[in-house]
């Protein structure tokens, strides 16, 4: 698989790791930044990474900040972007199953080194399941969801 991870400052020293990880797997990573851990903003970080997997077909990306939150929520921003914020190898096993996300997101200040082993490992290992999540996965590119009480 191909991953392009970037981060902010905050989630600057587990790239290197997280990297090592991808690596070992035999996965490709490109790396966008930062290339230090000065302070930056994270929509900058977010945008370069979001935009390559948008552009880049089959690719995934990785996103790191301090609690993953902000840099999900502006990489979602891009269109046919599904980034996931995770904690845990269960929600990163579930987000390829059931959001064919194309981007795991996570918090430096939120999860140690096993834990990021253990989400990467999960979500490379899920297929995307999907049949009645594809309906559901191309609602929210259609930009069309409702949430209704069938869910
Ligand atoms: C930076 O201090 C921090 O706000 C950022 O990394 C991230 O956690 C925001 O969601």
């Amino acid at each position: 698989m191909k991953f392009y991870i970037a981060t902010d400052h905050a989630g600057f020293a587990l790239k290197e790791f997280t990297k090592e990880i991808l690596h070992s797997l035999g996965h490709e990573v490109v790396d966008l930044g930062p290339y230090n851990d000065s302070r930056v903003d994270y929509p900058d970080f977010a945008k370069k990474c979001a935009n390559a997997v948008a552009s880049d077909e089959g690719s995934f990306g990785i996103l790191i900040c301090g609690t993953g939150i902000g840099i999900s929520i502006s990489a979602n921003k891009v269109a046919g972007i599904r980034a996931a914020l995770c904690h845990d190898a269960y929600t990163a096993s579930m987000c390829r199953a059931h959001n064919d996300a194309n981007i795991l997101a996570f918090g430096e200040r939120v999860v140690g080194k096993g834990v990021v082993e253990s989400m990467i490992k999960a979500f490379c290992d899920t297929p995307f399941e999907g049949g009645r999540h594809a309906n559901r996965v191309n609602k929210i590119e259609d930009e069309v969801c409702s949430l209704g009480a069938d869910l």
